[in-house]
């Protein structure tokens, strides 16, 4: 629909110039920005989906379009600058969630170990991708030089891992509560590389320096809360003040700046745009 109407609108102000009518920037009206249209297609386009938009209710899309409109430069540039991140660490953006999974087999090719890192961790040899470890150094020594200690308990998760987990979990609560706050196996951010739970994993970290101080300051270093507090319809997940994505520097503006800090729209908005794998 809003293809069309686009090449409509391109169509007849074509014709005017052909016909040696009067062009829209001669008669003092800012020609349509291309980019400006295929990028709110792309968003109307998500939002069209039923469910994300009983979810996110009436006035998400428009907020989101008013916001590139107003500032369209900066949005493209923060665009831009995630996307050439990702494509050069072999995609970082993919929306993984209850509705799209990885396949069993998917392990990122750029794992490190964190016992390679000065960090602190719960665990020995917890892995995570090469970007991500960079950014978490970067990240825990701006919390060390506020008196701050980040003590990392999970990353990256291999489906079988995540498969006993859930299963584990659906034994004790049964699928439907586990499902809540577990994701099934292939589904789970922790399989893609870029997530990190903090410690304690429970509501009390959001109580803690740490989880006030990452909730305020992740964001400068590329993260993101992937399941804030109350958005379970948006994010399919019960808050969890612990885990953090990894989603580039740039995205974690975006995500900031025009998508109301819900890193789904972002990453559904990228993947429809065509920028979130390389
Ligand atoms: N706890 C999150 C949803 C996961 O299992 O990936
Ligand atoms: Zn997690």
């Amino acid at each position: 629909m809003q293809r069309k109407r686009f090449v409509l609108v391109m169509a007849s102000a074509l014709g005017a110039l052909s016909c040696g009518g009067t062009s829209p920037a001669r008669a003092g009206i800012a020609p349509e920005d291309a980019r400006v249209a295929a990028a709110v297609s792309a968003l109307r386009g998500i939002f069209a989906e039923a469910a994300l938009a009983d979810a996110a209710g009436p006035d998400t899309a428009g907020a989101i379009e008013a916001a590139i409109r107003a500032a369209p430069d900066r949005f493209f540039e923060l665009v831009a600058a995630a996307a050439a991140e990702s494509a050069a660490e072999g995609g970082l953006l993919a929306i993984v969630d209850k509705a799209s999974a990885l396949p069993p087999d998917y392990e990122p090719g750029d794992l490190v170990s964190l016992n390679d890192y000065p960090l602190a961790a719960t665990r020995k040899d917890l892995r995570i991708r090469k970007a991500v470890a960079e950014a978490a150094l970067r990240m825990d020594a701006a919390a060390r030089a506020d008196g701050v200690r980040l003590q990392f308990a999970s990353a990256y998760r291999s489906y079988e891992y995540q498969d006993g987990l859930f299963k584990r979990y659906a034994a004790s609560y049964g699928e439907e509560e586990a499902s809540r706050f577990s994701a099934r196996p292939g589904k789970s951010q922790h399989q893609l590389g870029t997530a990190f739970d903090f410690a304690p994993i429970d509501d009390g970290f959001a109580e803690t320096k740490a989880g006030a101080w990452t909730k305020d300051n992740a964001a400068r270093f590329g993260f993101s809360m992937s399941y804030p507090e109350g958005m379970e319809p948006i994010t399919g997940y019960v808050w969890e003040s612990w885990h953090f994505r990894y989603v580039t520097r740039a995205g974690a503006a975006l995500e900031r700046e025009y998508f109301g800090g819900v890193q789904r729209y972002m990453l559904e908005f990228l993947a429809a745009y065509g920028k979130a794998a390389p």
